[in-house]
């Protein structure tokens, strides 16, 4: 039987754990046995809290070098025990920092080919709100926020003097973690598993994505478009209606545009999980209407006959002036998408948006014709699931108020076939 160890390599906060809880669980859905032998647990069993000081990660400490050693020992035993015993892909789950270590890998496990997967995560944004969270940590509880930051920095620092990108090893893959993509690789031909984890490292992976639209606005009301509106009455009981929906919903992440409409909405939601994370990011701000923010439909009509009858035309790709269209809002509201599941990780997420966002959410995931896209209903009363998963494809509409409709066509798993 072929068998085959992965080490995953790259500093703190770059998405290796949640990509090899990925492997492990694309590959057992293959019936496919893949185990994660992860040097933290060990650390945490053997040394507890001793090894929470930066200075535990400080190369010149001879005591915490070798007990990092051993931890790094420890955990290949395991995982070649496990592969002597049944086991077909054993995932080492470790910083892997430095090429000293990676050799001593390499000279350490040669029963089965043994492939690097390194995973890089250049965007600021990210890195920090994955810093930020890593103080949250159990291993931080008897902590500050300030001091659980300050420590788990300095412990990266520490990191960050011993880092060598991949280079000499025999088999490896470098992974954009924040976008799916394989950056380079060294394919390791010999392993029948190369293929399937390669499949399983570009492919999007959602395990409970949850997209609502903010309630209804003044501006709604009136057909005016853009602008900073808050919710009307009957959209703040739009808010806590999905907030009281919600609160079944085991969230971890809520994820609003900067626009108030977007933040009231949330309110309600955050309130039923004080635990949840939130942030607003820019990229799931409405489409930019340009020289026609605020103004009402039937006023660009009437002052700017060129507009209506541009966006009649081709509504998917007209540019408002100075503004945007739906072809360039794609581009930002994929990148929004790709960092909140990098953030969310595996976790469950809702996405609190407005209309020409949503439209755009969805096609990313229902094939549609481009031209069809702005013509998307989205509902305020509604909110869509998404499962994608090697396991689970789902797309459901779901309504949180009484009276909403359940759309069954778009309950059809077979959208992705
Ligand atoms: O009308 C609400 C709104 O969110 C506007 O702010 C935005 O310009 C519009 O929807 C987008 O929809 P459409 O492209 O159909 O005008």
């Amino acid at each position: 039987m072929k068998k085959l160890y992965v080490a995953m390599v790259g500093l703190p906060g770059r998405g290796k754990s949640t990509l090899a809880r990925r492997i492990r669980d694309g590959l057992n859905s293959e019936g496919i046995s893949a185990k994660i032998f992860n040097n933290g647990d060990v650390r945490r069993q053997l040394l507890g809290d001793a090894s929470t000081e930066p200075d535990f990660y400080n190369p010149d400490n001879s005591f915490g070098r070798e007990a990092r050693e051993l931890i790094c020992r420890r955990n290949l035993e395991n995982a070649r025990d496990w592969l002597a015993y049944g086991g077909e892909v054993a995932i080492l789950d470790a910083t892997n920092a430095s090429a000293e270590r990676r050799r001593y890998l390499e000279e350490n496990l040669t029963d089965h080919p043994l492939l690097f997967i390194e995973c890089v995560n250049e965007d600021p944004l990210l890195l920090n709100a994955c810093i930020r969270r890593k103080a949250d940590l159990p291993e931080y509880a008897n902590y500050t926020k300030n001091e659980a930051l300050a420590s788990f920095m300095k412990r990266i620092g520490y990191y960050e003097t011993i880092y060598e990108p991949l280079s000499s090893e025999k088999y490896w893959m470098c992974v954009d973690t924040t976008a799916n993509r394989v950056l380079a690789e060294q394919p390791c031909e010999v392993s029948p598993y190369y293929a399937a984890i390669r499949e399983i490292v570009v492919s999007m992976w959602i395990n409970n994505l949850y997209l609502a639209r903010h309630g209804q606005t003044e501006f709604n009301v009136q057909g005016r478009i853009g602008g900073d509106p808050p919710l009307t009455a009957k959209g703040r009981a739009q808010a806590q209606a999905l907030g009281r929906h919600m609160a079944n919903i085991p969230l971890e992440w809520v994820f609003t545009s900067t626009r108030m409409r977007s933040h009231e909405t949330a309110a309600p939601v955050l309130e039923s999980h004080p635990r949840a994370h939130s942030m607003a990011l820019r990229e799931f701000d409405e489409i930019w209407a340009g020289d026609c923010e605020n103004m009402l439909y039937s006023e660009i009509r009437e002052k700017m006959p060129e507009v209506s009858a541009g966006r009649n035309a081709n509504k998917y790709s007209y540019m408002y002036p100075n503004g945007e269209s739906y072809a360039i809002l794609q581009e930002r509201v994929r990148r929004g998408l790709r960092r909140a599941l990098f953030l969310s990780g595996d976790t469950p997420l809702l996405i609190l948006g407005h209309q020409a966002i949503n439209r755009v959410l969805i096609s990313l995931f229902l094939r549609q014709r481009t031209e069809d896209v702005p013509y998307i209903h989205i509902p305020q009363n509604q909110y869509f699931h998404i499962q994608l998963t090697p396991t689970r494809k789902l797309f459901e509409r779901v309504p949180y108020e009484p009276g909403g409709v359940q759309d069954t066509a778009l309950r059809d798993p077979k959208v992705y076939s």
